[in-house]
C-alpha cells in the first residue's frame, strides 16, 4: 500500500508542545523584558526593580500554578477541554487576578510599615501589578496549553466506537507487546485499530474470525500524514516502536499528532530506569518521550516493563551449544511475560479506573542468569553452563561473533549492567491492575521446552 500523502497537516502548523518549565521560563523573562525596557526608556527605577521581581515574579508563579493545575497530572478537568478556550481563559483570568489584586491591595497596605522594605521601592505598585500580571499570565498559559492539546472541543476520554466501545489504535500491532495487546482486546471484544507498515503481510495469530473487531492500517511513524489518517476517530492510542536511533524523534512524532487528532488517552511503553541520567541510553531516550508526554496535557499511563521472557527464546540456538554469555553475574533478573504487558494494557484501555500513571511490569521472581541456566538444564536434559564476560568481551562478541549493530550491542551490555547495579525485584504493579499474579518463568519456559531442545 503507498504512503499517504499528508493532507490534513497541509498548511496547518503543529502546535507547539506544551512543556509547563519553559511556559514558566517564558512568563519570567517577557514581562520582565518589556516592563524592563520600558523602565528604561522612561527612566522609572521602581518600574525596573518591579519588572524582574513583583511582576515578572508574579507571572511566573502564576503560569507554573495554573499550567499545572490545568494540566491535572495528564488528567484535564473536561471543561478546561471541553469550552470555548476563550471561555476558559476568562473564568481563570477572574479567578486568577481576583487572588492577586487581594495579595496586592493586603501587601500594599502591610508593606510599607515593614522596617525591611528598602526606600525606593514602591508597596504601592503591587494593587496594580500583582493582578495585571496574574492576568495577563493566566491568559497566555491558559491559550498556550489549550492550542498544545488541541482546538475546540475535545472528544471525551471515552467516545463510543461502532459497537459502542472506544476506538484504540494500537502502533506495533506486529511487535512483541502490541500483538500480545491486540490479541487481549480481541477477546475482550474491543474494537482495534492495528497499524502496521506492511499491512498486506499477516498480523501473528490474526484469523477471519477477529476481522469483524479488526481494522488493519498502514502507519509509518515517519510519515506523518499516515499517522493523521490512521489515529482518525480514534479515542486511544498504545504506543510500542522497536528500538533505533530515530525512535525518540518518532514517537515524540506520533504523539504531538495524536494529540492532534483528538486522542484521549496514551499507552506507552518505556523501559525501566528511564532518567535523564540512566545508564541505558535507550531508557534516556524513553525518558525524553514520557517527558514530552507529560508536558503535552494529554491523558497518559506509562509502563516500564523489565526484559521480555520472549526474549529467552533468542538463546534458543546458544542453549542448543550449552552455553549461555552474559555479562551479570548473579544479578537478579526478572523477566516479565509480553502477554501480562498485553493484559496490563488492554485494562489500561478499556477500564477507565485503571488510567493513568507509571507503572513497573515484573514477573513473580528474579532470577539470576547461573539459576535460568539450572532450568535450562533441567527443563532439556542437557548441561547448561552460563559464561560470564566482562562487559567489553560482551560487546565484541555481539558485535563480531552475533553480527548485532554496535548501538543495539551497547544497549544490551548496558541493559546487562544495570541488571548488576539495580536488582530486578519483583512489583506487584501487575498483580495490582490484573487482579492476579504474573506469569511465572518455569511456566513460560515450559510451555517453550521445545524450542530449546537440541
Ligand atoms: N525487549 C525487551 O525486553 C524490552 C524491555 C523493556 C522495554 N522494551 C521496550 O519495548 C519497545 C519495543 O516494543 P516491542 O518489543 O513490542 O516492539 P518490537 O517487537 O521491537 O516491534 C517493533 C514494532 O514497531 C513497529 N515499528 C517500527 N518502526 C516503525 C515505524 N517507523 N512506524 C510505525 N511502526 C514502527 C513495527 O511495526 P511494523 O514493522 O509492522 O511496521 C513493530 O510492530 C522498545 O521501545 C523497548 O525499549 C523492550
Amino acid at each position: 500500500m503507498p504512503a499517504t500523502k499528508d493532507r490534513a497537516g497541509r498548511g496547518r502548523a503543529m502546535p507547539r508542545p506544551f512543556t509547563l518549565w519553559r511556559e514558566v521560563l517564558t512568563a519570567y523573562a517577557a514581562p520582565a523584558l518589556t516592563a524592563g525596557a520600558a523602565a528604561v526608556a522612561t527612566g522609572q527605577r521602581d518600574l525596573a526593580v518591579a519588572a524582574v521581581t513583583s511582576i515578572a515574579g508574579t507571572s511566573a508563579v502564576v503560569a507554573f500554578l495554573v499550567g499545572a493545575w490545568l494540566r491535572n497530572g495528564g488528567r484535564p478537568r473536561r471543561w478546561t477541554t471541553d469550552l470555548p478556550r476563550a471561555a476558559v481563559a476568562v473564568a481563570l483570568v477572574v479567578v486568577a487576578a481576583g487572588a492577586a489584586a487581594l495579595l496586592g491591595w493586603c501587601a500594599a497596605r502591610w508593606l510599607p510599615a515593614h522596617p525591611l522594605v528598602p526606600a525606593g521601592v514602591r508597596p504601592e505598585r503591587l494593587r496594580i501589578d500583582l493582578p495585571v500580571s496574574a492576568a495577563l499570565a493566566t491568559a497566555v498559559i491558559t491559550l498556550r496549553w489549550r492550542s498544545a492539546v488541541g482546538h475546540g472541543a475535545r472528544p471525551p476520554l471515552n467516545p463510543p466506537g461502532k459497537r459502542g466501545h472506544p476506538m484504540i489504535v494500537v502502533m506495533g500491532a506486529t511487535g512483541a507487546t502490541g500483538n500480545a495487546l491486540l490479541h487481549s482486546l480481541l477477546a475482550l471484544g474491543a474494537p482495534v485499530r492495528a497499524l502496521t507498515r506492511t499491512p498486506h503481510r499477516p498480523i501473528p495469530g490474526v484469523t477471519d474470525a477477529h476481522r469483524p473487531a479488526l481494522e488493519v492500517r498502514y502507519a509509518d511513524a515517519a510519515d506523518p500524514g499516515s499517522l493523521r489518517t490512521a489515529f482518525e476517530g480514534a479515542s486511544r492510542l498504545f504506543l510500542a516502536m522497536a528500538n533505533g536511533p530515530a525512535q525518540v524523534e518518532l514517537e515524540t512524532r506520533a504523539i504531538d499528532i495524536a494529540a492532534e487528532a483528538g486522542v484521549g488517552h496514551v499507552v506507552k511503553i518505556s523501559a525501566p530506569a528511564a532518567e535523564p541520567d540512566s545508564p541505558v541510553a535507550v531508557s534516556r531516550g524513553h525518558h525524553a518521550v514520557e517527558e514530552h508526554l507529560r508536558g503535552l496535557g494529554t491523558g497518559h499511563t506509562v509502563l516500564r516493563p523489565y526484559a521480555f521472557m520472549q526474549n529467552l527464546l533468542r538463546l534458543a540456538p546458544a542453549v542448543a551449544e550449552g552455553v549461555i554469555l552474559g555479562a551479570m553475574g548473579g544479578a537478579p533478573c526478572n523477566y516479565v511475560d509480553c502477554r501480562d504487558i498485553g493484559d496490563v494494557a488492554a485494562a489500561v484501555l478499556t477500564g477507565p479506573d485503571t488510567a493513568g500513571g507509571t507503572h513497573v511490569l515484573t514477573g513473580p521472581e528474579a532470577v539470576s542468569h547461573p539459576e535460568l541456566a539450572r532450568r535450562l538444564s533441567l527443563l532439556t536434559g542437557h548441561r547448561i553452563r552460563y559464561v560470564d564476560l566482562a562487559p567489553d568481551e560482551l560487546r565484541d562478541h555481539l558485535v563480531r561473533r552475533a553480527q548485532m549493530p554496535a548501538w543495539l550491542a551497547d544497549h544490551v551490555t548496558e541493559i546487562q549492567q544495570l541488571a548488576v547495579a539495580r536488582p530486578e525485584y519483583p512489583t506487584g504493579d501487575v498483580a495490582r491492575i490484573l487482579g492476579r499474579p504474573p506469569r511465572a518463568l518455569d511456566a513460560f519456559l515450559r510451555e517453550h521446552r521445545d524450542r530449546f531442545r537440541r
